[in-house]
């Protein structure tokens, strides 16, 4: 029988692209999702890909604990994969109760549904953030955790741990949580990608923004880092290849393959790209001109950090595959769907 794996926030970014990856794993996928932060476009888009119109779908609100143990109770879910939560820094920052609240009620309803109807194999969706300004690059799972800067950096971390000591309480229990470090770009279908509400926060949204005309200039948020450019460096890994990750680590659970009750596992490329290259490569994967300066720095970023991703690729069997190039063209062919050219 089919594997069904409930996916949280499955109408976001990264849980659409995911979504269409265990579907064409050969996983039976319930997408629920609040639509605080997204509408159906996605949703519409996975079932085109996918070629499915009858995945279900449920909007809920996970930080609602009764509606929580009802889709547990009404459905025999083998894994699930948790995203709902917020994700914006800056207003984190502004709002921390509001951050607090939603993202680490929703988990614990989510874990504490898992273990009272035998749902034993839950994923996080954990973030590079909780490394703060990383020691040693490229930075491996044992890298210490830095304290977070930011009430959205701190529920990443809280949320490891709680999922951390949940199993390792409740026997039945075992869960993965995947740091990714900065997933861009969309699927090469562009009927799937990330749509941003209001001025994007992130780097790739702001700038497909700027070269479709909504926005006027990119800012480069520092020229003065400790960098071969001075621009910041990441390691910014294609959402496809992000996605599929998600596959490998579902199965490592479901199939009894897990070392250890709880495990962590990097998910990057391996390769630091700055700021300042991935507007060149933009520009030169698509062939135009972005229009671009040089700004202050922002508060909170860090410097440099990129992933060895040593560990996924070894226990996981997985591997980030696509060409940056592609990746920007995903992006900006994404971008241009939106606009409905
Ligand atoms: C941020 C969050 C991270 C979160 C991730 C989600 C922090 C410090 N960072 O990562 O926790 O998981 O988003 O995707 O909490 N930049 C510009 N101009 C812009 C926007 C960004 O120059 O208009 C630069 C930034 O300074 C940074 C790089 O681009 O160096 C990437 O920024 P961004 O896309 O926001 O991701 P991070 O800050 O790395």
């Amino acid at each position: 029988m089919k594997k069904c794996v409930l996916v949280s926030g499955g109408a976001g970014f990264i849980g659409s692209h995911v979504t269409v990856e265990l579907i064409e794993a050969g996983y039976d996928v319930i997408v629920a999702d609040n639509m605080s932060n997204c509408d159906m476009t996605c949703f519409e888009g996975v079932k085109k890909i996918t070629g499915r119109d009858d995945i279900p779908f449920v909007e809920m609100d996970f930080c609602d604990a009764k509606t929580t143990e009802e889709l547990f109770s009404k459905n025999a879910i083998d894994a699930v994969i948790h995203f709902a939560g917020f994700k914006a820094v800056g207003e984190s920052v502004e709002e921390p109760l509001k951050y607090y609240k939603n993202n680490l009620e929703s988990f614990i309803n989510v874990i504490a549904s898992s273990k009272e109807h035998g749902c034993g194999n839950i994923l996080f969706s954990s973030s590079a953030t909780v490394y703060g300004e990383p020691k040693k690059l490229p930075v491996t799972e044992e890298a210490p955790r830095q304290p977070a800067t930011s009430p959205y950096g701190n529920t990443k971390q809280m949320c490891e741990d709680i999922l951390r000591d949940s199993v390792r309480a409740y026997s039945g229990l075992k869960g993965i949580a995947l740091r990714y470090f900065n997933p861009i770009g969309a699927h090469p279908s562009a009927l799937i990608g990330e749509l941003p509400r209001g001025v994007p926060n992130n780097l790739v949204p702001f700038l497909t923004q700027t070269a479709i005309g909504k926005r006027e200039c990119l800012s480069i948020f520092g020229d003065d880092y400790p960098t071969p450019d001075g621009t910041c460096q990441r390691d910014f890994i294609d959402i496809v290849d992000l996605a599929k990750a998600h596959v490998f680590a579902v199965r490592r659970m479901l199939e009894g393959q897990m070392k250890k009750v709880y495990e962590i596992f990097n998910i990057g490329t391996g390769t630091p790209l700055s700021v300042m290259q991935l507007v060149k490569g933009f520009e030169k994967a698509n062939g135009l001109k972005l229009n671009y300066k040089i700004g202050p720095r922002r508060d909170g970023d860090v410097t440099a950090i990129w992933a060895d991703p040593t560990l996924a690729n070894n226990e996981l069997g997985w591997k980030a595959e696509r060409k940056i190039e592609d990746t920007l063209a995903s992006a900006w062919a994404w971008e241009k769907h939106l606009a409905g050219e």
